[in-house]
């Protein structure tokens, strides 16, 4: 089977390691990577492929730094020529990304049968691009790959067919079970003795002047109680930059992945509105405050682990407050047990069968 793995984006890497590793040791699955250019620089992507050994991708549509429409109307453009070039008898497409979206419409006008890894998150929160992006991957893929039991309930609900719908696990989380023992061990020296760990990027909270500045007032209240070590996605930077906003914390530039998960390992706490960074705090049992009204990681939530806080600093600072009083607890397996790439290739390997020859 000719397998077509369609990524762009940093937290697509991290999966596509994961769920490579696993395919590389089958020999009826050929795989190609198609790259949209979504993620482009050397922090952003280059340093992905090398940490995580991944190989070089099979195309690159090179497309990146445009509008939400431009860019994913590209993208739609370039996947398409690449697969009528380059036929494949299944696609997979992950997460929440733009470049899931656009794999989502080309692959799906082609009729190549299609995997959504990721499949049934929601956060209800439809201003966000990722939740309308991940609600259309959902409708029109064959396949879908949930990585918790509350993302099959959500498609369940919605009405899908329980056919078409697999537990799988999370593979965010076989890459943590594969990379945490692999970390150098001891903290960076020119870290703070203790220090909270923030990272920002969602669109909301970097457009808007009024919720970059709440986002900035919050971490600097934290900052005077514990020490805040901001890593900024290249947008952040630069809007932190253009908005004139005196920043009091310590910041530095994206960082790549093993490099991250070092330092989620030896912080205090998380606090961040990235959904990846939500789990890997988990993993290491930091309690983590998210810079949003929603999560679509619920299940950390409920076990009182993530307390979703908005930006206000007031509802920041009693998120902090509150960890202090009970931590929440880190001992359920909500991801599965670190093989959900293998549970994907057993699927993927039956599907394959079902392919008339
Ligand atoms: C994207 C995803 C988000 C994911 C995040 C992971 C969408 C809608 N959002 O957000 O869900 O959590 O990736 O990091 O797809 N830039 C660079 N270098 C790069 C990439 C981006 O400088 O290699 C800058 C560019 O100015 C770009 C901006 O960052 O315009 C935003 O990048 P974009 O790809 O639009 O979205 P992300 O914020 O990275």
């Amino acid at each position: 089977m000719n397998l077509m793995h369609i990524i762009g984006a940093r937290p697509q890497f991290v999966k596509l390691a994961a769920l490579s590793r696993q395919i590389r040791m089958e020999k009826e699955i050929r795989e190609t990577i198609l790259h949209t250019g979504q993620h482009w620089s050397r922090e952003m992507s280059g340093v992905f492929f090398r940490e995580l050994e991944l190989p070089e991708p099979d195309f690159n549509l090179e497309v990146h730094g445009l509008s939400h429409g431009a860019m994913t109307g590209r993208m739609i453009q370039g996947i398409e020529k690449v697969l009528q070039d380059h036929p494949a008898d299944l696609v997979l497409i992950y997460g929440d990304t733009n470049s899931t979206l656009a794999g989502a419409v080309a692959v799906s006008k082609l009729r190549i049968p299609m995997v959504h890894v990721e499949a049934g998150l929601r956060s209800r929160d439809m201003t966000m691009p990722e939740e309308i992006n991940r609600v259309v991957a959902d409708r029109v893929s064959d396949l879908l790959f949930c990585p918790t039991a509350g993302s099959v309930d959500n498609l369940i609900r919605e009405g899908y067919d329980s056919a078409k719908i697999l537990l799988t696990g999370d593979l965010m989380w076989d890459a943590l079970v594969h990379y945490a023992p692999r970390l150098p061990a001891g903290k960076r020296e020119d870290l703070p003795g203790e220090f909270i760990l923030a990272t920002v990027h969602r669109q909301e909270n970097l457009e808007d002047a009024a919720r970059l500045c709440a986002w900035v007032g919050a971490l600097s209240r934290l900052d005077q109680e514990i020490p805040v070590v901001l890593v900024a996605h290249p947008r952040t930077e630069k809007k932190i930059r253009e908005s004139g906003i005196r920043v009091p914390f310590l910041t530095e530039g994206a960082a790549g992945p093993l490099e991250m998960l070092r330092m989620v390992r030896d912080s205090r706490m998380v606090c961040t509105d990235s959904g990846g960074l939500q789990k890997e705090a988990y993993y290491f049992r930091k309690p983590c405050i998210t810079l949003r009204d929603r999560t679509e990681w619920t299940e950390l939530e409920a076990c009182g682990c993530n307390i979703p806080a908005g930006t206000c600093a007031d509802s920041v600072w009693s998120a902090f407050l509150r960890f202090r009083e009970n931590r929440g607890s880190y001992d359920q397996p909500f991801y599965g047990e670190g093989n959900a790439a293998l549970k994907m290739v057993e699927a993927l390997n039956r599907f394959s069968r079902s392919i008339p020859s």
